[in-house]
């Protein structure tokens, strides 16, 4: 174990990461004359280089030609969302048709639960997990309310069945088959925000489906996190950020995934004009047709400078690969894991499975003695350039980001936490 803990061995292990070179393509926030140890990819991702050169490209393009803008060249505004198109497809796994850049989260989770939330006289429920976050169950109880249900009655909330306050699949499948004949629609999501649990999509899919619901996913805290096949998963929808792992910027333009049997639906949705079939779009008819597939659910001409910093990322997604991204992750929240569990067991209690096919980048760590110890420690590392973050009342969140964190970073966090306790 001490072999672990020593400048060397991290030096070696980074040395022969095969994808250390793309640390270099981000802007890694200093403290003092070093660059932070940075793990707030779970909240924030930081700055790829390549962005300013996107978001510039778009301020140019408006100053010099201004409305012809929407019109010349191969980054038009016309048709600027279909720029990430294919490469957002090969993140989340999903066909190009499938997914749309567009809004943010809880917009693009009304949206869709206006589709795929239709309740019926005996099925009128919406199964969640208890302690989703908040907007989820914010937005979730505002639908049910807007449709003249109860959510007392219409809301059920999966509560944990494990220690520390993970579900299982078994506990899942329980209260799924008990309820089934009441749900319409099951909202789970990929990785839980708090216990950085993750979750098999394709088997709760299957679950729902086989218990006559739809299933929709948030995968805020999955996209780009975890290889994923959206597609094959057979979930009806999926919504997510691009703040986070994705690295597109506060904010950032979010991800919608419908699947593709619901291409052509006739399912009530609410419409706007660029969801509008494009060839007929500017004939400025009263009829809606909306574009077959995801594209059909845009509302708005998007924010093109929102949007830009988001081809820089995928860039980098496209050339790393979720595949390598992964083996990675598993390789340094492992180093992580192992770090913690041997040197600060009497500090920080591992909130996260430890079977790594239940979780993603993230650990999230309990600290011993509550709230105040747990403060004390958040902030005294911070001033060691350590960034990790905060959730109430006593867990530290950290994930360590396979595009730009290094076995060096998870190392420095370690000394920080020891130099607090000494
Ligand atoms: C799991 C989860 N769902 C929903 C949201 C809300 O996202 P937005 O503010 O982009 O709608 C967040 C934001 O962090 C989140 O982590």
């Amino acid at each position: 174990m001490i072999e672990l803990v020593t400048d060397d061995y991290v030096r070696k292990q980074d040395a022969a990461d095969p994808l250390r070179a793309f640390r270099n393509e981000f802007l890694i926030p200093r403290h003092g004359d070093r660059e932070q140890a940075y793990f707030c990819g779970n909240s924030l991702g930081l700055q790829p280089k390549g962005a300013r050169a996107h978001v510039e490209e778009v301020l140019d393009k408006w100053a010099m030609e201004a409305v012809e803008g929407h019109f010349t060249g191969q980054a038009q505004w016309m048709s600027y969302h279909q720029l990430v198109r294919e490469q957002l497809a090969h993140v989340v796994g999903a066909q190009p048709s499938e997914v749309v850049a567009m809004n943010s989260l809880t917009a693009n989770l009304h949206l869709m639960m206006v589709s795929f939330y239709q309740p019926t006289i005996e099925r009128t429920a919406i199964l969640i997990e208890a302690g989703s976050f908040p907007s989820d169950r914010y937005a979730v109880e505002s639908q049910l309310r807007y449709r003249g249900l109860p959510p007392h009655l219409c809301l059920i909330e999966v509560e944990p069945d494990e220690w520390n306050g993970t579900i299982s699949m078994q506990h899942l499948e329980r209260v799924i088959a008990e309820h089934g004949p009441r749900l319409a629609l099951i909202l789970w999501p990929g990785v839980q925000y708090r216990t950085g649990q993750s979750f098999d999509l394709k088997e709760i899919t299957r679950l729902g489906h086989a218990a006559g619901a739809m299933v929709g996913f948030d995968l805020a805290h999955a996209a780009g996190n975890l290889p994923l096949q959206l597609h094959d998963s057979g979930a009806d929808f999926a919504v997510w950020c691009h703040y986070k792992y994705m690295n597109s910027g506060p904010g950032a333009v979010a991800g919608c995934f419908v699947h593709e049997r619901h291409a052509n639906t006739e399912r009530p949705r609410f419409a706007g004009w660029w969801g509008h079939d494009q060839s007929t779009r500017f004939r400025m008819g009263p009829e809606f047709v909306p574009i077959p597939g995801a594209e059909g659910w845009q509302l708005s001409n998007p924010p093109i400078l929102g949007l830009a910093p988001l081809r820089a990322s995928l860039e980098l997604f496209e050339r790393a690969g979720m595949d390598k991204l992964r083996e990675k992750s598993l390789k340094l929240t492992g180093y992580l894991e192992a770090l913690v569990r041997e040197c600060l067991a009497d500090t920080l209690q591992i909130v996260t499975p430890s079977e790594t096919d239940r979780r993603g980048c993230q650990l999230s760590l309990r600290v011993a003695g509550g709230r105040e110890q747990g403060r004390s420690l958040f902030e005294f590392i911070a001033t060691q350039g350590v960034l990790v973050d905060w959730r109430e009342p006593d867990v530290i969140r950290i994930s360590p980001a396979p595009l730009y964190n290094t076995h060096a970073d998870v190392l420095r966090f370690v000394s920080a936490v020891e130099a607090w306790r000494a």
